[in-house]
């Protein structure tokens, strides 16, 4: 019998895979599902920052220069699906209920609110909060460092605030990431997610409009947190969450070896059921029988750029020779 349990931000997780934020974890029904399923963990949906805000201010009146569009259309139009009080309670019953580690999620774009709210989040009983911190850089005149700062300032402000692991989620968009890894940490996160996936746009060419581009991901989106978890696993002094493009029990082993503390999942449970989970551990664990790893200690970062011979080879960005006999 294989022991598939693992450390992730001080926490100690039955197995690696945890549900990601989203409507998969909105609900204690819905976390139950995953808890039966076999998961390690969840990440609940998040909590827009423009979702407090509308609670606190008139939208219309926003100066801040980084909201989302699509949140403060959803904000408005729709309502509040979940507003404060409503996620705190959620975080509250799923404690009760639940017995595997519930991540409460919020999605930042300002280090504004948070002081009172993550307060709330952790009377409310988190085991822990990924901060979700998205933002778009569109201006001309900004630089990567006022972009970087400011996701920094974020994390700063909420690590100030409380006292419980905190995970920064982030996407790959980041002008030298090993660097930036290192100042997260500084800034006090106990875990960086690599890579949220963006809603991605797209244009009817019939229509001329702007429409939704398809918001599931496909296995073929694992190289690029593949390759950054590999180079960063070791090196930054905090743990790392694979996500994006998981779709396999080849894709859970691919993201340990490379040295991720755990795997997020999502696509994959959209499209096949949340039961899917189940199978994809009982695929690890045959395949650590079948490779003699009585633990995930025993291979965890066993491919990481730290622990290789030929460290080159994570960083080859063309193709000179990997193609040869193909092109
Ligand atoms: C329908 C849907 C809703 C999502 N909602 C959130 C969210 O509220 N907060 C968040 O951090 N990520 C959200 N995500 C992103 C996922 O948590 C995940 O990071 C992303 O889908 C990449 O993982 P995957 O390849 O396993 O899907 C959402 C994704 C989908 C498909």
């Amino acid at each position: 019998m294989v022991d598939l349990s693992v450390s992730y931000m001080g926490l100690k997780l039955k197995n690696p895979i945890i549900v990601s934020s989203s409507s998969l974890t909105n609900s204690v029904d819905k976390i139950r599902r995953c808890e039966n399923a076999g998961a390690g963990a969840v990440v609940l949906k998040s909590l827009f920052e423009e979702q407090i805000e509308s609670e606190t201010q008139n939208l219309e009146d926003e100066a801040w220069p980084y909201t989302h569009p699509e949140a403060f259309d959803y904000v408005r139009q729709m309502g509040m699906r979940m507003g404060q009080d409503q996620y705190l309670e959620l975080i509250r019953q799923a404690k009760e209920e639940i017995s595997i580690p519930v991540i409460a999620s919020l999605n930042c774009i300002s280090p504004r609110w948070w002081n009172n709210y993550a307060k709330q989040i952790v009377r409310a009983g988190a085991d822990a909060l990924e901060l979700n911190i998205a933002l778009i850089p569109t201006g001309f005149k900004q630089t990567s460092r006022d972009i970087e700062k400011i996701y920094i300032e974020i994390v700063e402000s909420v690590s100030r605030t409380i006292d419980l692991p905190i995970a920064a989620k982030i996407g790959p968009y980041f002008t030298c990431l090993p660097e930036t890894a290192e100042e997260f940490k500084r800034a006090g996160v106990s875990a960086l997610v690599l890579f949220n996936r963006f809603y991605q746009m797209d244009i009817d060419i019939d229509k001329l409009e702007l429409i939704p581009g398809y918001h599931l991901s496909s296995s073929d989106e694992i190289y690029l947190p593949l390759r950054w978890i590999a180079i960063l696993a070791g090196r930054v002094g905090c743990d790392l969450a694979a996500s994006t493009g998981i779709h396999d029990s080849a894709g859970v082993i691919k993201q340990l070896l490379a040295g991720a503390n755990a795997v997020q999942v999502c696509s994959h449970l959209f499209l096949k059921g949340v039961d899917r989970i189940g199978v994809m551990l009982k695929e690890v664990e045959a395949w650590m029988e079948k490779h003699g790893f009585r633990s995930i200690e025993d291979f965890k970062g066993k491919m990481s750029q730290e622990s290789s011979d030929r460290q080159d080879y994570y960083e080859r960005l063309q193709y000179i020779k990997a193609l040869v006999g193909i092109e």
